[in-house]
């Protein structure tokens, strides 16, 4: 029999890996914490149903979906947005708006793996609902690029879309709602003759073909504003669609003036997710091809609930693509930086020099734990020779040998593996010793 492996798709996520993961978390929670937004934990199983009313075909078809043992039709969740909807609509209903909720978690997608697409991943959820102002949906930019700063990641670049232009130009000549959607997942797919070919032969697929167009001009040299007042002069006349492109330029304006340039408009861009009614966007870094972010305005997800009608703008970012994006972007300047070195934390062992000594080693690993200093304990009975081995060669910082003479006056041995010192301190001063120490 072969050796057990994990499930396709899915990765066991080792030391390092872990860290970086975690340490990518925290920057999510504190900045969470900082624009107000308080945690929630949900399930991490959902009904069918919920996920299945507005997610769109592109996850609707890659959603793992199985019968619990009471015949449920039940889902992994593909994501957050649904549940922190259902939340709303039900436990939360008469919270005071707006809401502002976090979540962060794994994810799942039948997705096909690949660097940087797994079966198994992590978001940070950022949900504001109950506003409709453009300040809102600048909120959401605006912690995204704190996020990123935060995070270290340089070069990153939003691209921005408005979901409203599209659709009030194929609302115009009554192109169905199911219709509009395949039309939208082909344009998120970049597949734009086919989109317009579901367009067929309507006055409508003009205007499309000249977003479009517009949008490969825009590859080409991204200017936010001159791009804003070309969509403006091509939708003249479609009054919806020109409501929601003075919305986008609200959004952009209230961004920029707090600092966060956005260089791509993209009049074109759609999104796989059905729910959504305005402002679009993700992030990208130049060195991965894929999203390291996205989200957008979802007016009336809540409502598809049977909750009250509910503005609500979010975000989600791919945590496993950002440790990526991290870790290319440090290769790519060579820096692992000192920076981080100096960070890292400091690994001290205690070693019992004999049986004997073993309850005392004990005491002194708690004593120091207590104390705030991260501690492991020599519990593979080795001898002291070899436990000192070990500890070289796993780069462990410092060592405290316990022995009996030292113990009869109160003091142990801190040796400093680097620089191949030791000395004898009192066990009182122990710990603060070892915060000390460089
Ligand atoms: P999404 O664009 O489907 O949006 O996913 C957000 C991010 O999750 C992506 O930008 C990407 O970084 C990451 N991601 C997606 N699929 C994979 C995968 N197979 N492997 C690794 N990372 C992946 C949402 O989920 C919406 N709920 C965002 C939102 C919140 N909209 C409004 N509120």
């Amino acid at each position: 029999m072969d050796d057990f492996q994990p499930v396709r798709g899915m990765r066991d996520l080792l030391p390092e890996e872990a860290e970086n993961l975690v340490s990518i978390i925290d920057k999510a929670k504190k900045t969470a914490a900082l624009y107000g937004y308080r945690e929630v934990i949900t399930p991490v199983v959902e009904s069918f149903e919920l996920l299945n009313v507005k997610s769109g075909e592109e996850i609707r078809a890659r959603m793992f979906v199985f019968e619990d043992l009471g015949r449920r039709k039940i889902v992994l969740r593909p994501e957050f947005t649904a549940s922190i909807a259902r939340l709303i609509t039900t436990t939360l209903k008469n919270e005071p708006k707006p809401l502002r909720i976090f979540s962060v978690g794994s994810v799942y997608r039948y997705d096909e793996p690949q660097r940087g697409r797994y079966r198994e991943f992590w978001q940070s959820n950022f949900e504001l609902a109950g506003s409709s102002m453009p300040e809102s949906d600048a909120e959401i930019l605006l912690l995204t690029n704190r996020l990123m700063k935060e995070i270290g990641l340089v070069n990153y670049e939003f691209k921005l879309g408005h979901v409203g232009i599209l659709r009030a130009i194929l609302n115009q000549e009554g192109i169905d709602e199911q219709t509009q959607n395949a039309i939208l997942q082909k344009m998120d797919k970049r597949e734009f003759d086919v989109a317009l070919e579901l367009v067929a032969d309507k006055k409508s697929r003009k205007t499309l073909e000249s977003l479009i167009n517009l949008r490969e001009l825009e590859s080409v040299s991204p200017n936010p504003s001159a791009i804003m007042e070309k969509i403006k002069q091509l939708v003249e006349g479609c009054e919806d669609a020109a409501k929601a492109v003075r919305n986008l330029s609200d959004i952009l304006e209230l961004v920029h003036k707090s600092g966060c340039q956005i260089k791509t408009v993209d009049p074109a861009f759609a999104r796989g997710l059905e729910y959504y009614t305005g402002m679009i966007f993700e992030i990208y870094i130049p060195e991965l091809d894929i999203a390291i972010g996205g989200g957008g305005r979802y007016d009336r997800l809540i409502e598809v609930f049977r909750g009250e009608p509910t503005p609500a703008v979010g975000v989600a970012h791919g945590l496993d693509r950002i440790a990526l994006a991290k870790q290319m972007q440090s290769q790519m300047r060579n820096t692992v930086t000192t920076k981080s070195r100096g960070r890292k934390k400091r690994r001290v062992i205690v070693i019992p020099i004999n049986e004997a000594m073993k309850d005392e080693a004990i005491k002194i690993s708690e004593l120091l734990r207590k104390a705030g200093v991260g501690t492991e304990l020599e519990v593979m009975g080795r001898k002291m020779a070899r436990a000192l081995e070990d500890a070289d060669r796993r780069k462990v910082d410092y060592t405290v040998l316990v022995g009996e003479r030292e113990m009869k006056e109160g003091k142990v041995v801190i040796r400093n593996l680097a620089e191949r010192e030791q000395k004898t301190v009192d066990i009182d001063n122990l710990a603060k010793i070892l915060r000390r120490q460089k």
